[in-house]
């Protein structure tokens, strides 16, 4: 029963999408488990290019079944929209399924997002605005709505006016703004009810009868290791968590069932929105990283942030998810540069450290420790073995492998499915 956690190990936006994309072809299952469409997915196949914020990378793939489990968030709308588009470029999307348990996104969660970042004004975490947080709060304070909910016309009726009546009074008193019309939002989440149905299973059914016929399951991320609300750089996070731990919480998955954990690392690191970022290059290199790697957010447009690799955070980000192998994603995007820096450990008053602080004034006051390698002067784009890439770039990633603390089964040098390295092979044959 192999199961494959497909993870970001940084701050989101790592190439997952490639990489699932590629892996899912293999598989007979893939699951996303975490994230709402704050998520941004590119991929790039014989069907053209997408960007795909909820429905699973996977849904490619000719034979995996895909599924958004509970721990994973919707916006109806958002993934209607998503699954017209697919159709309509030829994309079979019968195999997709929705637990009853995911949670969904409603018209007040994207409108207390804004306020509430509004009202951080200098300290605003740069969310995406599509509500997650508020989502996510409102799950873990019970008064969430799930999927299943949508499908109950009278009980969506009922567990909708409490709580409504409760946002209002916020909206209005707190935020002096208009309330929301309990029947409009009733009747447009019971038409997104309507049209989800055939999609709704209980998924854990579905993932138990998987494993027992023993195929091939991915679990795939959304957002990276560094934006987990217990150990990222709180909080200026996410609200559900993107690592391994979370792909059994969010899927109902016993851990023991997972039986390899698949870190992936950008060749260097990039970040969207406020918070700490050690390693971010506010100079010409950091706007050359972003012009090459073409590092504007898939969901908001946003232009990331751009740093070298920061290995403090990779080696955090491997105990604390337990990495078997790294995939190395955008190794390309370092073509030409004459010498690279890593950084190794920080600076922290004075003092050398080597563990990721928990602490956000802390973190901010980091300096890095760089070590200088030198570039390769060649394209990467065509490697297709590790033995054919330059050998300055063959020793960046022997480097990232032993900062890291994993070996690199996979390697990205462009975003096409065959512009794979596969270093270490993780898939059946
Ligand atoms: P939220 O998830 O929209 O609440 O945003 C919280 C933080 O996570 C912000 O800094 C966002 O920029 C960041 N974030 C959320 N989703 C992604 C993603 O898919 N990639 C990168 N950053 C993300």
């Amino acid at each position: 029963m192999p199961v494959i956690a497909v993870i970001g190990a940084q701050w989101g936006d790592e190439g997952k999408g490639k990489i699932v994309d590629m892996l899912a072809e293999k598989v007979q299952m893939v699951v996303r488990f975490s994230g709402g469409d704050n998520a941004g997915h590119t991929v790039v196949n014989q069907y053209g290019e997408f960007g795909l914020h909820l429905v699973p990378s996977g849904i490619f793939s000719t034979q995996a079944t895909c599924v958004i489990a509970n721990g994973a968030i919707i916006k109806p709308d958002v993934l209607l929209k998503e699954i017209d588009l697919i159709r309509s470029r030829g994309v079979d999307t019968s195999r997709l399924f929705i637990s009853n348990r995911t949670h969904v996104i409603m018209p007040y969660h994207i409108l207390f997002d804004g306020l509430e970042e509004e009202v951080r004004g200098g300290k605003a975490i740069g969310t995406t605005r599509k509500g997650i947080g508020p989502a996510y709060a409102d799950k873990i304070a019970r008064m969430g709505i799930r999927v299943g909910d949508l499908l109950d016309k009278d009980g969506l009726l009922e567990r909708l006016r409490p709580v409504l009546e409760y946002k209002n009074n916020i909206l209005t008193k707190i935020f002096n703004v208009k309330p929301l019309a309990l029947d409009e939002v009733y009747n447009e989440y019971i038409k997104y009810g309507e049209r989800l149905a055939p999609y709704v299973r209980d998924t854990v059914t579905m993932l138990e009868a998987a494993l027992d016929r023993k195929e091939w399951v991915l679990m795939e991320g959304a957002q990276g290791t560094m934006l987990d609300p217990d150990f990222g750089t709180y909080p200026y996070t996410t609200s559900s968590s993107p690592m391994a731990g979370g792909a059994c919480t969010g899927a109902g998955l016993g851990p023991s069932r997972i039986t390899h954990v698949l870190g992936i690392f950008k060749a260097y690191c990039t970040r969207v929105g406020g918070g700490p970022m050690t390693t971010e290059l506010k100079d010409e290199m950091g706007n050359a990283l972003r012009e090459r790697g073409h590092e504007y957010g898939t969901t908001t447009g946003r232009a990331r942030r751009c740093g070298w690799f920061d290995a403090v955070a990779a080696r955090y980000s491997t105990i604390i998810n337990g990495f078997t192998t790294a995939a190395i994603t955008r190794l390309d995007v370092l073509d030409g540069l004459p010498s690279l820096k890593i950084c190794t450990a920080y600076r922290l008053n004075g003092k050398t450290i080597h563990e990721f602080p928990a602490s956000i004034a802390e973190l901010e006051k980091c300096q890095p420790i760089y070590e200088e390698v030198p570039g390769w002067q060649t394209s990467t784009n065509d490697a297709r073995h590790f033995e054919d890439l330059p050998e300055n770039a063959r020793r960046y990633v022997k480097r990232l492998e032993e900062v890291i603390g994993c070996p690199a089964s996979i390697i990205s040098v462009g975003m096409r499915r065959e512009q794979t390295i596969h270093k270490i092979n993780i898939l059946p044959q």
